[in-house]
């Protein structure tokens, strides 16, 4: 297995919230303790279990199914390191039936959740090399919990740089908790905007995230590239690191391919003859190029 080959195993083995009696599909119920807005539609929300049950498990990268009553369910990336205490915390844009309805909901209110699901970042072989956490809009929300399980074991890494970009400045995600991130010693976050996003005092670089992650002049070599973003954002850092000299293995990513169970039941999820819901979502760029182009 390769540096920056994923960790399946582990988190196929923690999967799942039932007992052996229970459906699979049966969610446990979530209280809503915290909510805010990152950005004007990305809002953030903390979950404890309602019952007195084990606290919820799960590996940085690992998603959940969340469902709204009534609505329906929908999946994210648990947004936080498990690191970081015994509760859940996930951030979605509303776009549709789900995340609308998830959207009007208050703190005090009892959502649906099961999971963990799907495989994880590959954190401990990441040990000892330089970091590179490369996210565009919403997909910060995928990299914020490998990126505080590195900072919660920062002695066990090299140089990390986190370069967080956006349409807009208002479009930002994770904007309150930058700068305890760049505190960090070893910590470098670059914050970037599209041209035309930018406002008067913005103080971080503008241009388009591929174009900024080649002005950094950052090596290949002891270097781990961990990214999410839109297609589109991917396909041209993808070209990037082509051109850089990254090797395919040093690259990680996360695909976020339409999935209804979650658990590699539906087919629904399938890229090729995986299933990215258990086969991923975590994939190196090497895996990533022997796969038919769905994602
Ligand atoms: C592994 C994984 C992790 C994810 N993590 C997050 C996260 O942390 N935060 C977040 O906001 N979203 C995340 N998503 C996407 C999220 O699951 C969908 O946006 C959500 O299910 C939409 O539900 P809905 O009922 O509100 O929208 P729907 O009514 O189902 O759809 C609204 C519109 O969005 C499109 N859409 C729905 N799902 C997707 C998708 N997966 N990719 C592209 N277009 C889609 C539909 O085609 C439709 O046009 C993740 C998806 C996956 C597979
Ligand atoms: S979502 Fe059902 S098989 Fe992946």
């Amino acid at each position: 297995m390769s540096s920056a080959e994923t960790a399946a195993g582990p988190a196929r083995a923690a999967a799942g919230t039932a007992g052996p009696l229970e459906s699979p599909l049966k969610p446990r119920l979530m209280r809503i303790v915290e909510a805010w807005d990152e950005t004007p539609d990305v809002r953030s929300l903390r979950l404890q279990p309602v019952d007195d049950g084990p606290p919820v498990r799960w590996l940085p990268g690992q998603f959940g199914e969340f469902s709204v009553f009534g609505a329906g369910e929908a999946v994210f990336t648990m947004a936080n390191s498990p690191s970081r205490g015994e509760f859940v915390e996930c951030g979605f844009r509303a776009l549709g039936k789900v995340t609308w309805a998830l959207r009007d909901l208050a703190v005090g209110q009892v959502i649906g959740y099961r999971g963990p699901y799907g495989n994880s970042f590959p954190v401990d072989s990441w040990r000892g090399k330089d970091l590179v956490f490369i996210g565009g809009g919403i997909g910060t929300v995928a990299l914020r919990a490998p990126l505080q399980w590195v900072l919660d074991h920062r002695g066990d890494f090299g140089e990390i740089v986190v370069l967080n970009g956006a349409r807009s400045v208002a479009d930002l995600c994770y904007q309150k908790e930058m700068p305890a991130w760049a505190e960090v010693p070893g910590v470098h976050v670059v914050r970037t905007v599209d041209p035309g996003g930018e406002t008067p005092g913005w103080d971080g670089e503008v241009g388009l995230l591929p174009a900024v992650f080649e002005r950094l002049g950052l090596a290949p070599g002891g270097r781990i590239v961990v990214t999410c973003g839109p297609p589109v954002m991917l396909h041209y850092l993808f070209q990037s690191l082509e051109k850089l000299k990254f090797p395919p293995e040093d690259v990680v990513t996360t695909l976020e391919n339409k999935m209804k169970c979650g658990l590699g039941l539906c087919g629904r999820c399938n890229v090729g003859r995986l299933f990215v819901c258990v086969d991923g979502p975590v994939f190196t760029w090497a895996r990533m190029q022997t796969l038919p182009r769905d994602y």
